[in-house]
């Protein structure tokens, strides 16, 4: 079956995309406005580059059309942390999807906590394995739509010293969770490279 993506709506486009680009990693994403913690899932999520360190996340709207927090924030503010997600945070990184208004925070709401890490930027959310310190570096015109692809400058990464298993060869394992459709996936067994001749 092909699906021309001219003729469908973009719910079909989501439900297509969303369930063969998979599994996309989630970014955790803690922005702040007046003391407001604001804290949401996103899987439009991908590392462009490691030189300069930089990665993007894709931000629709609210369903009123209006521009969701974590947009909104990183516009005024330049700044966000995103943090990688494990089990153990599956839910309360879940909830934090739900819309709320502009004054609520997340973090109160479903009572996800937070600390102060690096000064001037959101705060890290506890006992992540991993998380970014990133400064806003441009929008993305797509030429219409509604979706808003940002790119992120990554100034700092948190790796918290538990799941850093060789500090000399500096390795590092973690447990993340991926989106898979509307559901979850854990990674399966690691494979070895093979050996190119
Ligand atoms: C696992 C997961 C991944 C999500 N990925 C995205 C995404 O890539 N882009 C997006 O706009 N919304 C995504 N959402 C929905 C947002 O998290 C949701 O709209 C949230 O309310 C936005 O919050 P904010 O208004 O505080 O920014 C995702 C939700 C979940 C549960």
């Amino acid at each position: 079956m092909i699906f021309n993506l001219e003729n469908n709506n973009i719910n079909e486009k989501y439900k297509l995309m969303a369930q063969t680009i998979i599994p996309r990693p989630i970014a955790w994403v803690v922005t702040e406005d007046e003391g407001v913690v604001n804290i949401a899932p996103f899987s439009y999520f991908i590392g462009l580059s490691s030189e300069p360190a930089t990665v993007l996340i894709s931000v629709g709207h609210k369903s009123d059309g209006t521009s969701k927090d974590t947009l909104r924030n990183i516009r005024k503010h330049k700044r966000c942390i995103i943090c990688m997600v494990e089990e153990g945070s599956l839910e309360p990184m879940h909830f934090s999807a739900k819309e709320l208004g502009a004054n609520e925070s997340e973090a109160e709401l479903f009572d996800i906590k937070t600390e102060q890490m690096f000064e001037g930027y959101p705060p890290v959310i506890s006992g992540v394995p991993c998380a970014y310190v990133c400064d806003f570096n441009q929008e993305i015109d797509l030429g219409g739509g509604s979706t808003i692809p940002l790119v992120l400058n990554v100034k700092q990464i948190y790796v918290n010293d538990e799941n850093i298993t060789d500090k000399e060869r500096l390795t590092i394992s973690f447990n993340p969770v991926a989106r898979i459709g509307k559901s979850y996936a854990l990674l399966g067994n690691e494979v070895s490279a093979p050996v190119m001749r």
